[in-house]
């Protein structure tokens, strides 16, 4: 059954080749001080940055920098921007990059004007937002956080080592953001990969829940085999611009909130992840697929129809005859067999993870009640050494 629900997304996208077009008209809708926010060496080298830079100049703006977000950003690369806000009145934030950039980005939106401790405010009480905020925009160069359509924003606490995550209401949502596959074409197979697996774990967090066959479980079918599908193909040709597209908006329908409507949702595969990376600093959805196999395997027998039914309708297995345990399993395994075969990986310890940090991890990560099985600290730490 669909339970009621208000649904709005207030984020323009332009999507495609010729998308950068659109950036100097949106412009003309914000003030003259522009904060570009941005990753390390990659806008550089692939000739984004000049570009953007072009039209910013041609739009009449005045730019202020903040360089070097890192992946999983920390709160003091986002003070860092919150700083430069307050120091030049900026008028709109425009982060050129990654899920990470514009997390960072999201981040000093809301907290350059915050009087209080903003990490514990906004992160870990998640409180509304009181203060004033900056207007946000993207364009995007790496896929599957789906951040460019979503009020997400996940920043790590270096001192704490807290990886929290926090999705804020429409307001801070992207104004507009700008999507060209192309730009992906400069990504690590490793990252896109990463990436890949970040957007199924998202389609995956919000179909493993409740036992009703709605149009949202149809969608997060269709979007995982096609996720599956132009996995394959980027893999061949990393220049497959039909692929790479796919890949792209596949990231974004995955959590604009659609593809959550209506449901229960899970995410305590993300909560573990979230500690693991506060701790290893990995890329996040190599996290994910570590932490899904054990996970499903742990929690399938909570909701055998649910994962019968994936074995069937996203991995095409043929049913006949078979129990929904036997079904359960063959999904499980073909989810592992698709990470071997893509060179998705599957273990902490290639991931930078230490026997002596999983304990640390199971503790300190956020449990939820969402999906087949509330899990409790020692689980987790089960969960955690079957995939070290
Ligand atoms: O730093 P640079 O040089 O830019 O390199 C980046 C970075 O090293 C590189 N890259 C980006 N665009 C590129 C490129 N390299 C070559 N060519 C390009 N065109 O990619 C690396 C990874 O970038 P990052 O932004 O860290 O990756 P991702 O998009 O996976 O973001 C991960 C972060 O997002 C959070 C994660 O927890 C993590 O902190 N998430 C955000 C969510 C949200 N806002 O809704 C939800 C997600 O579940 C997730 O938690
Ligand atoms: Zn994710």
């Amino acid at each position: 059954m669909l339970f009621d629900f208000t649904y709005h997304n207030p984020t323009t996208i332009h999507f495609g080749k010729e998308s950068l077009n659109h950036l100097k008209g949106e412009l003309l809708n914000y003030g003259e001080t522009v904060l570009l926010v941005y990753g390390k060496t990659a806008i550089k080298k692939n000739g984004i940055y000049d570009n953007v830079i072009a039209i910013l100049k041609d739009a009449g703006k005045k730019v202020v920098e903040l360089s070097g977000v890192m992946p999983n950003p920390t709160y003091r690369k986002m003070q860092e921007g919150c700083e430069l806000v307050r120091a030049n009145d900026v008028d709109l934030i425009l982060a050129v990059g990654g899920g990470s950039v514009i997390d960072c980005a999201k981040g000093i939106s809301v907290s350059a004007y915050c009087d209080e401790d903003p990490f514990k405010k906004y992160w870990l009480e998640s409180q509304a937002v009181s203060n004033k905020t900056v207007p946000v925009a993207s364009i995007l160069t790496m896929v599957g956080t789906g951040s460019e359509m979503n009020g997400g924003s996940v920043i790590t606490h270096e001192e704490t080592k807290i990886k929290a995550g926090r999705v804020f209401p429409a307001d801070v949502y992207p104004k507009f953001s700008i999507l060209n596959p192309e730009y992906t074409y400069t990504v690590s197979q490793y990252q896109m990969l990463s990436g890949i697996f970040d957007t199924m774990s998202h389609l995956m967090e919000q179909y493993f829940t409740g036992d009703d066959a709605n149009t949202t479980d149809y969608l997060i079918e269709a979007l995982l085999r096609s996720s599956i599908d132009n996995a394959r193909a980027a893999l061949k040709d990393p220049e497959d611009y039909e692929a790479r597209s796919n890949i792209m908006w596949n990231a974004t329908l995955a959590l604009n909130t659609m593809t959550g409507l209506s449901k229960t949702q899970d995410w305590q595969v993300h909560m573990i992840e979230h500690q693991l990376g506060a701790y290893t600093d990995c890329a996040h959805g190599m996290g994910l697929a570590a932490i899904s196999l054990p996970y499903y395997r742990h929690v399938s027998p909570h909701g055998i129809d649910k994962f019968a039914r994936f074995a069937v309708d996203v991995w095409q297995i043929a049913a006949d005859g078979k129990s929904k345990e036997e079904l359960a399993k063959e999904g499980i395994d073909a989810l592992e067999a698709f990470c071997k075969e893509c060179g998705i990986v599957t273990s902490l310890k290639a991931l930078g993870a230490t026997e002596d940090m999983l304990p640390k991890i199971a503790e300190s990560t956020f449990i939820l009640d969402g999906g087949y099985k509330k899990l409790t600290s020692e689980e987790i730490l089960e969960i955690l050494k079957e995939c070290f």
